[in-house]
């Protein structure tokens, strides 16, 4: 894992925003893995401010999102779907065909969800999945205990997830209770994962995601055996951290060979 630590909620956002550009840029047709939930939303909205500045260009991007709340449809305000559209797509050039979002009110979710996984294999394989992470530790909603190879299904969702909902939701009572969620093997088989967190409410579960063992009780920890992990964190996430130091190491090693300046690091070119 990549353990990136910024100064602050902005900076995770650019950073978050100008990975996934770069992905897009080079790849015009990459398939992108989404999330929602306050974490991403200043990388959506720096991708919309590119667009609109930059050009950058959503119109041949393909997207999954990781999960949805049974019972909401499209048009209910807390609907994952509804989140997508008003905070992103509706925001860019990403063509509508293009988007899946899955289906909260499906009828036989067992076939919905395996239409779901067959659609992400269709489409080559999600290139860069994006990702938050629970104050339990959990990535999209896979609560502690899923299997770690789990696919795409229904979850029944703990009491803390639906606390931390509740807020969203003008009565407690409507909170949903179940989601249909990508599982941590799906996520597991994505090609590049970028994870954010910010404030000190998840630096526990950083912590254990990065430095603990592998376990399903904490789903985020399955990612230590990803081959390509970047991690982006603001001090506070950051702050139960015990390696911190090492990981600014790397952090500088990283970027002074990536902008082209190894003999800083001692590192001499063959002809030199
Ligand atoms: C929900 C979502 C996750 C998200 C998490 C944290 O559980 N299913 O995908 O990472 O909330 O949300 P937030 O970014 O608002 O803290």
């Amino acid at each position: 894992m990549r353990v990136v630590v910024l100064p602050d909620q902005q900076a995770v956002a650019e950073r978050g925003a100008r990975i996934v550009a770069s992905l897009v840029r080079s790849k015009p047709n990459c398939v992108l893995g989404l999330a929602t939930g306050s974490t991403p939303l200043g990388v959506y909205r720096e991708l919309i401010r590119m667009h609109a500045e930059e050009d950058l260009d959503f119109s041949l991007v393909t997207t999954f999102n990781l999960d949805e709340y049974v019972g909401l449809g499209p048009g209910h305000p807390q609907s994952y779907r509804y989140f997508m559209q008003s905070n992103f797509f509706d925001h860019v050039n990403v063509q509508p065909g293009r988007t899946h979002v899955p289906d909260g009110r499906a009828l036989d979710f067992e076939a919905y969800c395996e239409s779901y996984e067959r659609r992400i294999a269709d489409a080559g394989g999600i290139d860069l999945q994006l990702l938050g992470i629970g104050a339990d530790g959990h990535i999209a909603f896979n609560e502690p205990g899923s299997s770690l190879g789990s696919r795409t299904r229904l979850k029944t969702l703990t009491k803390e997830t639906v606390d931390d909902n509740a807020r969203f939701f003008d009565n407690p009572d409507e909170v949903p209770r179940l989601a249909v969620t990508m599982g941590v093997g799906t996520i597991l088989e994505s090609k590049r994962c970028l994870l954010l967190a910010i404030g000190d409410h998840k630096a526990r579960a950083i912590r254990s995601m990065v430095e603990g063992p592998v376990t399903s009780q904490i789903t985020a920890s399955a990612l230590q055996l990803h081959r390509d992990v970047t991690v982006v964190v603001d001090e506070s996430a950051a702050s139960w951290l015990e390696r911190r130091e090492y990981y600014d190491e790397v952090e500088r090693a990283q970027s002074l060979i990536e902008s082209g300046q190894p003999r800083a690091l001692g590192i001499q070119q063959p002809e030199e």
